[in-house]
């Protein structure tokens, strides 16, 4: 109770002298000890705590109101006195006292208690001083979960646009990951969810808008021009579909040849896709303008390199090995244009070439065929597709998608070399998976993912996921270190693969998800309270296995926790999970469990 008073009056005294005594905290530039990039605040850090319920909102609003009245008739006077405040004895920070209140600065009780706070407008106008006792906010989940449905809140994401997304590579459609080495790796984790998430965003979001630039159905091909006069352009009847046209073109394949090209000028519609096919050496072009007025050009090459840029020409290689084979092209072209200055520039320096950024033409060289060129708002479904395929097409023979880096938890304590698997991306590729079986009804997604449990099986030590707690637990480790670590987020996600997989598939391999399934959740039952820690909740619990301090989960793997234990609560009638969510929800308005 004097806590609240205190905290209330220091707000009162703040609106008033702000300037003086605060430090603003600077949302953007958070600086948590990030656990890893499986999640990732994705911009939403910015915005403070948003109250999507109707009766917080009224209350807030009454509150607001009353702080506003006590604002006005309790600003702290001309009797205010400096004093020294002693800190448990050990150190003073300048205070000031009125009356028998006493005033601590801001910027010294957002460091004491990790709180924070900022000048903050609201919608009515209002400025005030917004306190919180957590960065983070629980976004509003669907009210039912279902293995083809939305993903927990993955349409929130917007995992290519990530720090440690180096680049989407253009060889396999998934991101490619600088998380543990810079040089990059196909992080299946990473993967899965920028499959999960642009599926979930495909079922939430408005039908992207799209305009369709060359399809080869008319016979016009005038808006197309010709580099020189040897260079030719025409429509054909395509073999594999004959109601299908399609367009040949014939040009140079020098990369200084400006090929076949149609002008644009479009800065909203940036996902190009297109069918290609080279007969040789060809490559793609997109011209991009420039804030400076100049052309930056991007070159969809048949090369293995991943990404390279030289002056203002950007090179994405499509692989070698794709000549005389349709390629269907899916590319955020703002994205990969982004991604190609970030490997020179300053974040502030790209920041201004992008905003003003258009594409300002496409263009095809060499000899070859084209189909489909569009223009559009999204392409959600190629990316999910790419996603799926990619998991396909690089599971290996144990079932898994190895990891290549070393992974160090504790260093020298705990360390992974590389090739090891994580139940976590086993999970999340398997409800992937799922859902690209569930869209198209191929079997190939579906076996892919049933060949994934047997990892589940196998123990860390072994080069599995299984740990045991107390000799006697299963679970499924995100990092399967020895000793165990017990992540609970990645097993919890690892959970929620199983039970796609167990409610989408039938005989054996439902029973063998189901089985995987029973155990963990048996052992999440008994063992979901050693990560609460009174006031929000542990990470993992490798101060048990390993004698060291306990690792506190940032505010926002605390959302993720409850995000889960939401879903669970869906699918699993136990009260523990709704009724540990709801705590846990309390613990980030600053509530603690009640003590001895
Ligand atoms: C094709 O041309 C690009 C440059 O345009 C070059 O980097 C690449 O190595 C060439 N690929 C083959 C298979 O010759
Ligand atoms: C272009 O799209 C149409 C309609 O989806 C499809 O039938 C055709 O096969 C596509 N062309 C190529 C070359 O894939």
């Amino acid at each position: 109770m004097i806590m609240a008073r205190i905290s209330l009056k220091l707000l009162i005294m703040l609106v008033g002298t702000v300037p003086l005594m605060l430090t603003v905290y600077n949302w953007g530039h958070c600086d948590v000890n990030r656990q890893d990039d499986n999640f990732y605040r994705d911009g939403r850090g910015g915005t403070p705590v948003e109250n999507n319920d109707f009766e917080s909102s009224i209350r807030i609003q009454r509150e607001a109101q009353s702080l506003k009245q006590t604002y006005e008739m309790d600003i702290p006077s001309a009797t205010t006195k400096e004093t020294d405040c002693l800190i448990n004895g050990d150190y003073s920070v300048k205070c000031k006292k009125e009356g028998k209140d006493v005033y601590m600065p801001f910027s010294f009780i957002q460091r004491y208690f990790e709180v924070y706070g900022s000048m903050e407008t609201t919608s009515d106008g209002y400025e005030r001083f917004g306190f919180h006792h957590s960065y983070s906010d629980v976004h509003p989940l669907p009210e039912r979960y279902s293995p083809d449905g939305v993903f927990m809140m993955f349409d929130s994401y917007n995992v290519e646009e990530r720090g440690r997304v180096k680049c989407i590579s253009a060889i396999e459609g998934v991101p490619v990951s600088t998380q543990w080495t810079s040089g990059g790796h196909y992080y299946p984790i990473q993967i899965a969810q920028f499959g999960l998430s642009h599926y979930s965003k495909y079922l939430t979001e408005h039908k992207p808008r799209i305009i369709v630039l060359e399809d080869g159905e008319g016979n016009d091909l005038s808006e197309w021009l010709l580099p020189d006069r040897i260079s030719q352009i025409r429509t054909k009847t395509d073999r594999i579909n004959e109601e299908n046209n399609i367009v040949e073109f014939n040009t140079p394949e020098n990369i200084k040849n400006p090929g076949v090209t149609l002008s644009v000028d479009e800065a909203k519609l940036v996902t190009l896709t297109l069918d290609v096919k080279f007969i040789n050496n060809g490559s793609v072009t997109v011209l991009l303008r420039t804030g400076d007025g100049n052309l930056f050009r991007i070159h969809y090459i048949l090369s293995d390199s991943l990404i390279y840029l030289e002056g203002r020409d950007l090179f994405y290689g499509l692989g070698s090995e794709k000549k005389n084979k349709w390629i269907h092209l899916s590319r955020k072209v703002m994205v990969d244009f982004q991604k190609g200055l970030s490997l020179k520039m300053t974040k502030n320096k790209r920041a201004k070439f992008k905003s003003v950024a258009r594409i300002a033409a496409v263009c095809f060289r060499g000899h070859g065929f084209f189909d489909n060129v569009s223009l559009s708002s999204a392409a959600h479904l190629d990316n999910f597709f790419d996603a799926a395929n990619y998991l396909v097409r690089r599971q290996d023979h144990r079932g898994g998608w190895p990891i290549m880096v070393t992974r160090k938890l504790v260093p020298e304590m705990l360390e992974l070399s590389p090739g090891w698997y994580s139940a976590m991306g086993q999970g999340q590729a398997i409800s992937l998976l799922v859902r690209a079986f569930l869209k198209t009804k191929d079997q190939k997604y579906l076996d892919t993912a049933s060949k994934a449990l047997k990892i589940f099986e196998i123990d860390s030590a072994h080069g599995g996921v299984l740990a045991k707690f107390a000799g006697k637990f299963d679970w499924y480790e995100e990092y399967p270190t020895t000793p165990s670590s017990f992540v609970l987020n990645g097993f919890i996600y690892s959970l929620m693969g199983l039970y796609d997989l167990k409610q989408t598939a039938s005989g054996e391999t439902a029973e063998h998800a189901n089985r995987l399934y029973n155990a963990g959740m048996d052992s999440l039952r008994h063992m979901l309270l050693m990560f609460d820690s009174g006031s929000g909740t542990f990470y993992d619990l490798k101060h048990i296995t390993l004698g060291i301090a306990p690792n506190r989960a940032r505010w926002d793997y605390h959302t993720v926790h409850i995000n889960q234990l939401l879903i669970l609560s869906l699918i699993d009638k136990d009260p523990l999970f709704a009724n540990t969510a709801k705590r846990w929800m309390e613990y980030m308005k600053g509530k603690r469990s009640p003590h001895n």
